[in-house]
């Protein structure tokens, strides 16, 4: 009997401290109004603790929502590209954390896609015998690597995490298929440079970051693979846009998703929509959405969802997930983060 990957449980770590469009408009050239009208932004989150303090708080409340503890996890896949260190691996913090102690830990990075790379990873890893138990987290602190100067960058992002956690099961539930792929020809588009071994005895310092970012060609390449990618899943599984219960997609600009939505032929009260309160958190845009479309009762037992997505690289995904019969946590957690007193755009 085949062995599936069921979602049994999910959890997130919002910072509480929130940055306005009115904020930025005090240090940088920019509105409200432009904001809103290109990209349906009002909001984002700023993080006062790390990556990792997050992950570990988003991931306690996955673990409590599944009825699992830490000494059941065989796996933490740890998906962002803002990890706390290189080395050592950000996974390993969160299981010294939890006290996983029978875990294997590994991160993984496609930038925005890191989340759903990750499930794929899990997942795969599960249909195949080699762990039962996983947490997949999507985790992204941007603020600290951000240019604050670079309006063209600044507004669009924010920090965020969610986990789930994803279990063996019978019956055919979880991950059901997806499409992967990466449009390296336009890698150049979206370039973080400071980040990484390559800028170490270079002008630009790890820490004191300069974007580059080709908006515009972003955007196109961002339609052209999530809709390339969401038809190709759908039509491997024999499934029509009428048979999509909901649409978590990636939120990195309210016109991308717009775009995806209707050349794929779904409607838009079938998009489950985070991106106006939160922005773009790369790797913990689709987790987070998840998350609240969970706790808003917007997932029914057996839904179909749809989860679109693309990064830097320029990764993209479709991924196709068979909700189970439970959208209720089995448990729940007191794990939180510290309280903020003051949020810090620049560590
Ligand atoms: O997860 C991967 C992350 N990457 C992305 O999500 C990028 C995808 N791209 C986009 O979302 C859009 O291309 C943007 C939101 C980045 C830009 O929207 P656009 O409609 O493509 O605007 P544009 O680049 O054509 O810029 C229009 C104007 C320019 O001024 P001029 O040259 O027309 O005078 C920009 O300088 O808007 C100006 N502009 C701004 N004005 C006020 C750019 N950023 C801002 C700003 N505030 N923050």
């Amino acid at each position: 009997m085949a062995t599936y990957a069921a979602i049994t449980g999910w959890g997130k770590a919002m910072p509480p401290a929130v940055l306005t469009n009115e904020d930025l408009s005090t240090f940088l050239d920019t509105n409200d109004e432009w904001i809103i009208s290109r990209t349906g932004m009002k909001e984002r989150r700023i993080s006062h603790v790390s990556g990792l303090e997050m992950a570990v708080a988003a991931s306690r409340r996955a673990l409590a929502c599944a009825g699992l503890e830490a000494k059941d996890v065989d796996l933490i896949v740890y998906g962002t590209c803002s990890a706390d260190e290189q080395v050592p691996n950000a996974a390993s913090g969160v299981q010294a954390a939890l006290g996983a102690q029978r875990a294997a830990s590994m991160d993984v990075n496609t930038a925005c896609t890191s989340f759903l790379y990750a499930l794929t990873t899990a997942t795969a890893m599960i249909r195949t015998g080699v762990v039962r138990n996983a947490i997949v987290i999507g985790v992204e602190i941007i603020s600290p690597f951000m240019d604050w100067d670079n309006r063209n960058v600044a507004v669009l992002f924010g920090d965020g995490c969610a986990a789930v956690v994803v279990q063996a099961s019978d019956k055919q539930e979880g991950l059901l298929g997806e499409q992967l792929g990466c449009i390296a020809e336009a890698r150049q588009t979206l370039r973080v440079r400071g980040m990484g071994t390559a800028y170490t005895n270079h002008a630009v310092t790890s820490g004191d970051t300069a974007w580059d970012f080709d908006g515009q060609e972003i955007f196109k390449r961002a339609v052209q693979g999530m809709v390339q990618a969401s038809t190709a899943v759908m039509a491997k599984h024999g499934v029509t846009a009428a048979d999509i219960d909901l649409v978590v997609p990636h939120q990195a600009n309210q016109r991308i998703i717009d775009a995806v939505i209707s050349r794929c032929g779904l409607p838009d009260e079938k998009v489950m929509l985070t991106v106006a309160r939160y922005g773009n958190m790369s790797a913990a845009t689709v987790p987070v959405a998840l998350n609240e479309a969970l706790e808003e009762g917007r997932v029914k037992p057996g839904a179909l969802i749809l989860m679109p997505a693309f990064g830097a690289g320029l990764t993209f995904c479709a991924h196709l997930v068979r909700w189970g019969e439970r959208v209720t946590p089995l448990g729940e957690s007191d794990a939180a983060l510290p309280p903020a007193k003051a949020a810090r755009l620049k560590w």
